[in-house]
């Protein structure tokens, strides 16, 4: 018997890397590897990147100077690297890190088996084309494990809104959504291995139009419908949506479809209309809190979170008040809020760029006023009743830890509690980063 070959994975940047990390260990998985938890030991390491921002994409090169060692000692090494800095950079990554074997973009996934022959073979592989096929169809080499309760699916990739700081419709490509009869298929099999949550994935997924049942364009909210009847399915999200993408039967399904959960991820970016427009947004500061109040019409209860960008070219002191009224009036559960940071290629790096000291002020300043805003929601939920999804063991012996419909941390100190349970829980304690409940 052969004994297998250890892969190392790992994953930077958002939810959709995570997915197809998994899905590229399940591809490798055909060709005799296990996933192993350190590099030290690896046949096979796989960095799953992220080009974002400019220092996530500078982790690549550092992290890969960590590995020369590890070579060093193992010739037999293989190295590779996926994701978005290897489709934005291709070759020049091989250039600037000779030892490394394999670049892959996240298009050509499906190639990883035949590119990981070529690489044992002592040549190296590099693929970033964008081929007309389903990726994930050709990498269905699913071993039937267990899995944990929640799971993330991708529905959607790639964008077409091409804002002016963003480099994802250059490194995922144009729009693509896979037919809703794949994605309904691969629910229900995550279900049968454990999973009772599934948050569906896309760049905009709520842009989705794959095939319906008869062939013709369907929706997301449609979808939703139909995930909603797969039994043992409890709970469903979706992210990341675009405010121009909000339809009116997705609104709806928030307050009619009892599986989808009250929480909705809507990037806005800025509050000012001048900057939206610069950033090429194509909504207002207006119509985006317009859409917030039809939105907790349907779900009066729902959480909202948003993105935000400080500091892009040409953003006035006025402009980042605007942002700040903006956020006063949402009232986030959760915001994540980023300097700007100059993406080559992108039509804001032309541009006149803000004082690097004025950005950093503004960050603080606003991720001051987003904490305060995420602490006294997390402490208005003290009294409440929640649904919780419960997924591992808390920080504390004897807890155990999951989410809330509102995706809130929560833990209880209840031995009756195991992993995949879905309970009521009365929240008892506010802590930094998490709620503290007891069972009902
Ligand atoms: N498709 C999603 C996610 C895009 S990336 C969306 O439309 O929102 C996630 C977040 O990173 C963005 O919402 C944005 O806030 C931030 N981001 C993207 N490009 C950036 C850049 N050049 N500098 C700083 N933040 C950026
Ligand atoms: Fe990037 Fe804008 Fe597309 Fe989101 S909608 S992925 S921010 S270009
Ligand atoms: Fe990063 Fe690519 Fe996701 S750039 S945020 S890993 S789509």
């Amino acid at each position: 018997m052969t004994t297998p070959k250890k892969l190392f994975i790992k994953t930077y940047g958002c939810q959709m890397n995570v997915y197809d990390s998994e899905r590229m260990a399940e591809a490798l998985g055909g060709q005799g590897y296990v996933e192993t938890k350190t590099p030290d030991d690896a046949d096979m390491i796989l960095l799953n990147t992220c080009h974002i921002r400019e220092k996530a994409a500078e982790k690549v090169y550092s992290e890969l100077g960590r590995f020369k060692g590890l070579k060093a000692e193992n010739p037999d090494l293989k190295i590779g690297v996926a994701g978005c800095v290897a489709q934005a950079e291709g070759q020049e990554i091989m250039r600037r890190q000779p030892m490394v074997d394999l670049v892959v973009g996240p298009q050509s996934y499906h190639r990883l088996p035949e590119m990981e022959a070529k690489t044992r073979a002592g040549e190296k592989a590099l693929e970033t084309d964008f081929p007309e096929e389903d990726k994930f169809e050709r990498l269905k080499n699913r071993p039937k494990a267990q899995r944990g309760p929640t799971a993330f699916l991708t529905v959607q990739e790639g964008c077409d809104k091409f804002c002016a700081f963003c480099v994802v419709p250059y490194t995922r490509g144009a729009e693509v959504s896979r037919p809703a009869a794949r994605i309904v298929d691969e629910a229900r099999d995550l279900v049968e291995r454990g999973v009772r949550e599934i948050t569906l994935l896309g760049q905009n997924v709520n842009a989705y139009h794959g095939a319906g049942p008869d062939g013709s364009d369907y929706t997301l909210a449609k979808l939703i419908w139909d995930l909603d009847k797969v039994d043992g399915l409890e709970r469903i999200r979706f992210t990341t949506s675009h405010p121009n993408d909000m339809t009116d039967e997705l609104i709806e399904a928030h307050g009619t479809c009892s599986k989808l959960m009250p929480y909705l991820h809507l990037p806005v970016q800025s509050g000012s209309d001048r900057i939206l427009k610069r950033m090429n947004r194509s909504h207002t500061a207006e119509s985006y809190l317009r859409l917030i109040e039809r939105i907790r019409e349907a779900r009066p209860d729902i959480l909202m979170s948003g993105d935000f960008i400080v500091g892009f070219p040409e953003e006035s002191d006025a402009d980042f008040q605007d942002t700040l009224d903006l956020v006063e009036e949402v009232n986030y559960g959760y915001a994540y809020s980023f300097k700007y940071s100059t993406r080559p290629g992108t039509p804001a790096a032309e541009r006149a760029q803000v004082d690097p000291a004025v950005a950093d002020d503004r960050l603080q300043r606003l991720q001051a006023l987003i904490t305060r805003q995420q602490r006294a929601i997390q402490d208005g939920m003290v009294g409440r009743t929640v649904s919780v999804l419960f997924e591992k063991p808390g920080r504390l012996p004897g807890q155990m830890g999951g989410k809330s419909e509102y995706l809130h941390a929560v833990h209880v100190a209840d031995a009756r509690v195991e992993r995949g349970d879905i309970a009521k829980v009365r929240i008892i304690g506010a802590e930094s980063n998490s709620l503290a409940g007891e069972l009902l």
